[in-house]
């Protein structure tokens, strides 16, 4: 018997409707559409706007579009492993309110949080269940509503992040293609450059966290901005060297969205020119566990079968990672 591999069958995507541009940005707080279009790349982001919605209307839409394309039905889903860094809330798990409302009752499920590497940590856990036999229809979900944690008073974050979500399934596959291999990173002492201070059992929420706004993100940008360029850039060159991949072999990269100067230089160390390069931050900003599916999905009408895919993250924790695959359809 043929090894089996973890395939992606099917991708969809949902990104809300409003539109902050730049120019709404420049009312909100002191900076310009020059400055954020040079530094990150950003033009616009999405912002899911609505009493009660969270992560998981994001994720009901990208979920039933891939339901929809593929022509399955979501009692025939067994897992649901979702990626996201704002879950509905602290618990139930946001695996679990996604299942009841796509109505996947054959399913279990769970919240994987690996801030911006989540979707790539996902992706590679959700494999094993396929390659070790124990599933044969694995949802893999990353989104993130980046605008329920930060501070639209802190121009050093609020122009970066944005709302949206993706969703791939997972099949097994014996042609050899599909996920071939990942690398995964973690160093907790990146957290005091990255973090959310409170909201958590460390620092629960009290009037002191609300009042001194400890509820967002926080970010020292140019060190996150070293420890990123640098990481991605060396794990997506150390999965093209241990798989024999030169950049004439490599289809697509699939990076993870925070700044389009990260995205170049990790392109530039690959070798890989920027026509192989998928790139939707102008319109998307960073969505976190959204950025990589988002881009699976826009670009999935150019991809073809035995495509090779690296994909690449960098993120808070700090995580990061690298998955290589083959396109499967
Ligand atoms: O996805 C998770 C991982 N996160 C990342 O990968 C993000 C990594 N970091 C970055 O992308 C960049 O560091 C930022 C986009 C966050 C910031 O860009 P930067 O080029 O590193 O800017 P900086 O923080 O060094 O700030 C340079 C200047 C400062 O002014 P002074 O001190 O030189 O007078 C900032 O106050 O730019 C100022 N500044 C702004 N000016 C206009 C910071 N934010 C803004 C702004 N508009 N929005």
């Amino acid at each position: 018997m043929n090894k089996i591999h973890a395939a992606i069958t099917a991708v969809h995507g949902y990104v809300p409707d409003y539109v902050l541009t730049n120019k709404e940005l420049e009312s909100i707080v002191d900076t310009t559409d020059e400055w954020i279009t040079s530094r990150t790349g950003i033009k616009e982001r999405r912002i899911l706007k609505g009493e009660g919605l969270g992560t998981s209307d994001m994720a009901v839409h990208a979920v039933n579009g891939l339901l929809k394309k593929r022509g399955i039905s979501a009692e025939e889903i067994e897992l649901i492993i979702f990626c996201t860094t704002t879950p509905d809330m602290p618990f139930p798990a946001s695996a679990n309110i996604l299942a009841d409302k796509i109505g996947a009752k054959n399913a279990w499920g769970y919240d994987l949080q690996a801030a911006c590497s989540g979707f790539i940590f996902g992706l590679s856990t959700a494999s094993q269940f396929i390659e070790s036999g124990k599933h044969k229809k694995v949802l893999v979900v990353g989104g993130d509503k980046m605008s329920s944690i930060i501070n639209y008073q802190d121009r050093t974050t609020c122009i970066i992040f944005g709302d949206g979500c993706g969703a791939v399934l997972l099949e097994p596959n014996e042609e050899g293609l599909g996920i071939m291999d990942s690398i995964l990173r973690t160093d907790g002492a990146g957290k005091q450059f990255l973090h959310q201070k409170a909201g958590g059992s460390a620092r629960p929420a009290t009037h002191e966290t609300i009042d001194n706004n400890e509820h967002v993100v926080y970010q020292e940008g140019q060190a996150v901005f070293k420890f990123a360029v640098t990481n991605m850039a060396d794990v997506a060159a150390e999965i093209m060297e241990r798989n024999n991949l030169t950049s004439d072999d490599v289809t697509w990269l699939v990076p993870h969205q925070a700044n389009k100067r990260i995205i170049d230089a990790t392109a530039n160390r690959m070798g890989v020119g920027s026509e192989k390069v998928m790139i939707n931050i102008q319109r998307y900003g960073n969505t976190t566990n959204g950025t990589i599916p988002l881009c699976l999905w826009e670009w999935e009408n150019q991809l073809k079968k035995g495509d090779n895919l690296i994909l690449a993250a960098f993120g808070g924790g700090f995580t990061w990672g690298s998955v290589y695959l083959k396109w499967a359809y």
